[in-house]
């Protein structure tokens, strides 16, 4: 698994030192920055995975800071440090996005973590980066498989019962999900039962054994989005999209996943469409956020259409 990087900014040596210990991980390549231009310079480049913001950088406010850095990276999880516990700046911090505040002094155990959730949260859009390119082949029906791909990896990986998860997923890439045709291959060339294949298949969330819509909306429904009103805004969700039964729409062009948790508890209640992610939303802001795609098919469908009578 690839190395990530972790930026801790701090003009405080020893806190950075201290930091710097305490993150050292196998996974994890930890670099510094002392000064904003070298935190910019360093932000900019797309070096960055995970910041850890002190909030004594050059005597900017965090928030101001924050903005600013938001502005070059939109997506980067930023762990912020305060000493501030107000009520006013922790709620202007947490406005501009960040993916946790943690109070000074730190728990150096509450900090692995954050780091890890975000580290997870950007895999996790790695994933779906990747499924999104596996979309972009043609769903089709069962009887139409080319199931020669299949075969192929399979033989490459002949006899390999371990190599069961990394079959299925190359076999995931190929067509969006696992079609229940590859199974009974997958099965006769690894050595492993299909009821052992289905258990591993509804185990992990990240397979799918039905064909998925071209755009994937996540719901959260974890503790803090569910307090804060989850349950509402996935039923809206739902009636927007005419899902009454199941979580793909009948035209292929959405998919509803609800999901345990999306690693940005700070901005619940949360939801993403593909790549792009909604904060604080409520039933409302959330069909916008879906109605603004759905416009978006219709008018690809209407150009689609137009250049088809044109021909
Ligand atoms: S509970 Fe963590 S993002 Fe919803």
């Amino acid at each position: 698994m690839d190395e990530k990087t972790i930026l801790i900014a701090t003009n405080d040596e020893p806190f950075g030192e201290y930091l710097y210990h305490q993150l050292s991980d196998p996974g994890w390549a930890i670099s510094r920055a002392s000064v904003l231009s070298d935190l910019l310079r360093k932000v900019r480049a797309g070096g960055v995975d995970v910041l850890l913001l002190d909030s004594n950088i050059e005597e900017i406010p965090c928030y101001d800071l924050i903005a600013l850095l938001k502005k070059n990276n939109s997506r980067l999880p930023i762990i912020a440090f305060s000493e501030d516990s107000s009520l006013e700046t922790s709620k202007r911090v947490r406005h501009e996005g960040i993916f946790f505040l943690a109070m000074k002094p730190v728990d150096p155990e509450e900090i692995r973590t954050a780091v890890g959730d975000a580290i997870k949260m950007i895999r996790q859009q790695e994933q779906r980066r990747n499924r999104k390119m596996a979309k972009i082949i043609e769903l089709r029906p069962a009887a139409e498989f080319d199931l020669s791909p299949v075969k192929e990896i399979c033989k490459e990986h002949e006899g390999a019962r371990g190599d069961l998860l990394i079959v299925l997923q190359k076999i995931q890439r190929i067509f969006g999900y696992v079609p229940k045709p590859t199974i009974e291959i997958v099965s006769q060339n690894l050595g492993v039962s299909t009821s052992e294949i289905f258990g591993v298949l509804t185990f992990y969330n990240r397979f799918h054994l039905s064909p998925r819509g071209k755009h994937t909306v996540r719901a959260c429904r974890g503790t803090a989005c569910h307090f804060k009103g989850a349950g509402e805004i996935i039923e809206s969700i739902r009636k927007q999209l005419g899902l009454e039964k199941g979580d793909t729409t009948k035209d292929f062009l959405f998919s509803l996943e609800e999901v345990a948790c999306l690693g940005a508890c700070g901005i619940a209640p949360v939801m993403t469409i593909d790549e792009e992610t909604f904060g604080h939303r409520t039933p409302g802001l959330a069909l916008e956020a879906v109605a603004r795609y759905q416009a978006a098919e219709k008018v690809a469908a209407a150009e689609a259409a137009q250049e088809k009578k044109a021909a």
